[in-house]
């Protein structure tokens, strides 16, 4: 049976004692909802690989209270702690290698010799963090390849069943997942474009590495993910017949009979809030076809057609 309660800190202190006793629990954070485990234990692990049907060699982030939190599980290099003291908490993964030895089940890393990991800034991730006295590892609360999910019902509709107990923080804020930098040596690699954009990130890095295409380095980067039932058709300047729209900016083409618009203002942020929110919506109302109006890539662009991408890719089954 699934709980859904209003977080607060009598259903957060619930949460940590779940999770303390091997269980899985759905939270908030700024980016999108994660499905959490103790990340100490290794059967509480596997039980998220196998609730979200995700692939084993897919590792998951680990949420920590804070840098000291995440030295006793990593090893940071000067760019990391750089990073780590411009960005936490906040929606940004680093990817490093583990200490050893490593208090993490190894499955959390999917046997890699490193770690992501990730310190929350939403108030209630951050109180479950605190409760739960150790680091959660927290995939997303989807089921793997499925549109991530921004609000409470979203996980229910995912994994109803399937958790404990779902703390319902209303809304993502951010509602793109978060930037996962990793580095190859020294050298910084965007792993995955995300809620924290490549130009703030640049400005105290300076440029970064694109990722090695061949390589899953990060599944989120597997060809279809984020997939709605619907088919998508990208880059739309017009709308066909039967298709809904995803529209973005003020000026917007007629026909459809379904129109949800991601930004009218033409706000990337605001656009990046919609996004999987409004893919759910169309999935939900049956629409078969989806025309997506072209978003800019610049800024939360850069992740927002990321995502989009992904989601229009032909599925893998
Ligand atoms: O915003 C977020 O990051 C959300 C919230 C819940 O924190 N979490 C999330 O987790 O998006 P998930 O599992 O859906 O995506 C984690 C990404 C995947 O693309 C995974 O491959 C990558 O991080 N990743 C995790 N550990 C890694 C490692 N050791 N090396 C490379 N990539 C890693
Ligand atoms: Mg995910």
């Amino acid at each position: 049976m699934t709980r859904s309660l209003p977080a607060n800190p009598r259903s957060i202190a619930d949460a940590a004692t779940l999770l303390r006793d091997g269980k899985l629990v759905a939270f908030p954070t700024e980016t999108v909802y994660g499905l959490g485990a103790n990340a100490l234990d290794a059967l509480a692990v596997a039980s998220i690989f196998a609730t979200k049907q995700r692939p084993r060699f897919n590792p998951l982030i680990v949420h920590v209270r804070d840098r000291e939190e995440a030295d006793e599980l990593v090893k940071f290099n000067p760019l990391a702690s750089a990073l780590a003291d411009a960005f936490w908490p906040g929606g940004l993964t680093l990817v490093l290698p583990h200490r050893e030895p490593s208090p993490l089940a190894r499955l959390v890393s999917a046997g890699l010799p490193t770690a992501a990991v990730r310190s929350p800034a939403h108030p209630v991730a951050r109180a479950l963090v605190e409760a739960a006295g150790g680091p959660i590892a927290a995939p997303s609360a989807n089921r793997s390849g499925r549109i991530s999910p921004t609000t409470a019902s979203d996980v229910a509709e995912e994994l109803r069943g399937q958790v404990e107990l779902i703390l319902d923080g209303g809304p993502c804020p951010l509602g793109i997942e978060s930037t996962v930098i990793g580095f190859d040596g020294e050298r910084p690699t965007l792993l995955r474009p995300g809620a924290i954009e490549r130009s703030d990130i640049e400005r105290v890095l300076g440029p970064l590495q694109r990722p090695d295409r061949e390589i899953i380095q990060a599944p989120g980067m597997m060809q279809s993910h984020y997939a709605p039932r619907a088919q998508l058709r990208l880059n739309a300047t017009g709308v066909e017949v039967g298709e809904a729209l995803l529209a973005f900016g003020p000026t917007i083409p007629s026909g459809a009979e379904r129109v949800c618009n991601l930004s009218a203002t033409g706000d990337l942020r605001e656009a990046a809030a919609n996004l999987f929110a409004m893919l759910r919506f169309l999935d939900r109302a049956g629409v078969d076809r989806i025309a997506v109006m072209p978003v800019p890539t610049h800024g939360l662009g850069e992740a927002i057609n990321d995502r989009l991408e992904r989601a229009a890719a032909p599925r893998q089954e």
